[in-house]
């Protein structure tokens, strides 16, 4: 992490900008800034240079951390979440650099904890406050609707997760001189991950859609010209048939409702063959997606409160909180938001499609909250990129186009 951090700082000297890599209680913010003219907007770039985990190693066709370009598309992790599309901002800088002046002040803003909630952030964003001052901020960590397709997401889903730990007799058993007298974990976590939803798809944790708005009208005739079809999405999975919440399309399940998924789930013996073992405990990992309006902190009680009620007998639970965000909305019909979506017609030759996007940037609220200026979410990731997957990619067609969103974006931003 840290020579990630001081490889950015040396890149953005490189190309004259005053760069540090400044500690934080986790892994270092790296700050670069043109040099600031009073007369000019200033426009926030974020991004981050942490990864999720590459395992499981043996899926990917090169090594994770050795890039590649095959068939047009750089393979490694982090190719497109988010080296690569934050690189491509980075690049479009320098070349505006190269080729005289800046129309704007840039500050970038990259962190290394995006992937595990941007715990660390929030506090900088307060200290920093003035100078991180800007009139919009500009991402590129989202994907496109479709290959080719400029997007422009004007809504994220928000995040809470937590790891419940099941624990049953003090250490392993015999499974012939106890099992059928003594709780099985692993049964009993299996039975909590089972009754977090009803036979319609729906989460069915007491209170769970309280805070839910219903999709207006509008959103849903938008959601159903959207360029993206349940076959294509079904067809990316590698499933042949969809599920989820009765009475919605994939593009609405995924973008505009909330959700409960399970990421984890172990306990008992692993290895080869067979081992007859009645386990002492068993774990899941699970997270919430949010929608506008549902908190973190809520979600979790409530969470907390429907395992404790659907607990079987004969097994404890030890529930811990893990991390969490708000989800993001912005109107993308003011004057920040046109001017981006000028930007990516320019460069695309096509409107871009204006999408709700199911994945998370915990801290993008704050930086509504903290600097009070709207955050731009441009996609240049492919729906096929294989984020957090093994064999992530980024097409270098999309590299290059990025390149030139960013000069057009901070044209248009200039300019109105
Ligand atoms: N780039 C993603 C967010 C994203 C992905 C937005 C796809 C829209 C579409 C980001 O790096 C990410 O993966 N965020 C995590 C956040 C979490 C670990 C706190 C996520 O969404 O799982
Ligand atoms: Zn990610």
């Amino acid at each position: 992490m840290q020579r990630c951090a001081e490889w950015l700082v040396g890149k953005f000297e490189r190309m004259g900008l005053e760069a540090r890599a400044e500690p934080t209680a986790g892994c270092p913010v790296v700050v670069a800034k043109s040099p600031r003219d009073p007369a000019k907007k200033t426009v926030l770039i974020y991004g981050h240079y942490d990864v999720q985990p590459a395992e499981p190693l043996n899926l990917w066709t090169s090594p994770p951390f050795d890039p590649v370009i095959r068939s047009g598309r750089i393979f490694g992790r982090g190719a497109s979440d988010n080296k690569g599309q934050i690189l491509a901002h980075i690049l479009g800088v320098e070349e505006a650099l190269a080729e005289g002046e800046l129309p704007v002040n840039v500050v970038f803003l990259i962190e290394g904890e995006e992937e595990i909630g941007s715990k660390h952030l929030g506090t900088f964003l307060e200290t920093h406050r003035e100078e991180l001052a800007c009139d919009a901020i500009a991402i590129s960590d989202t994907g496109m609707a479709a290959e080719g397709y400029p997007t422009l997401s004007y809504a994220l889903r928000g995040i809470a997760t937590m790891e419940v730990r099941v624990k049953g007799p003090a250490m392993d058993l015999h499974s012939g001189i106890y099992g059928g007298a003594v709780a099985n974990p692993v049964t009993a976590a299996a039975r909590l991950v089972a009754s977090l939803h009803d036979a319609n798809g729906r989460v069915a944790i007491e209170g769970f859609y309280d805070a839910v708005q219903p999709m207006a009208p509008w959103e849903r005739e938008a959601a159903k010209e959207s360029p993206v079809s349940d076959e294509a999405i079904a067809a990316q999975a590698g499933v042949k048939v969809l599920a989820g919440e009765a009475g919605y399309s994939a593009v609405e399940r995924i973008g505009a409702r909330p959700t409960a998924e399970i990421n984890g789930f172990g306990g008992g013996y692993q290895g080869e063959g067979s081992k007859t073992v009645l386990p002492a405990e068993a774990f899941f990992k699970v997270s919430f997606r949010l929608v506008p309006d549902q908190h973190p902190d809520a979600v979790l009680a409530m969470a907390r409160r429907h395992f404790e009620k659907h607990c079987p007998a004969g097994v404890t639970l030890e529930m811990t909180d893990g991390h969490g965000g708000e989800a993001f909305f912005l109107d993308p019909m003011q004057p920040a938001g046109k001017a981006a979506q000028r930007a990516l017609e320019e460069v695309f030759g096509k409107k871009p499609a204006l999408t709700r996007e199911g994945g998370s940037i915990p801290i993008l609220t704050e930086f509504q909250r903290t600097l009070g200026q709207p955050a731009l979410l441009l996609a240049l990731a492919s729906p096929d990129c294989r984020a957090h997957a093994p064999d992530e990619n980024f097409p270098v067609e999309n590299f290059l186009l990025g390149i030139r969103l960013n000069k057009a974006l901070l044209r248009e931003l200039a300019n109105g």
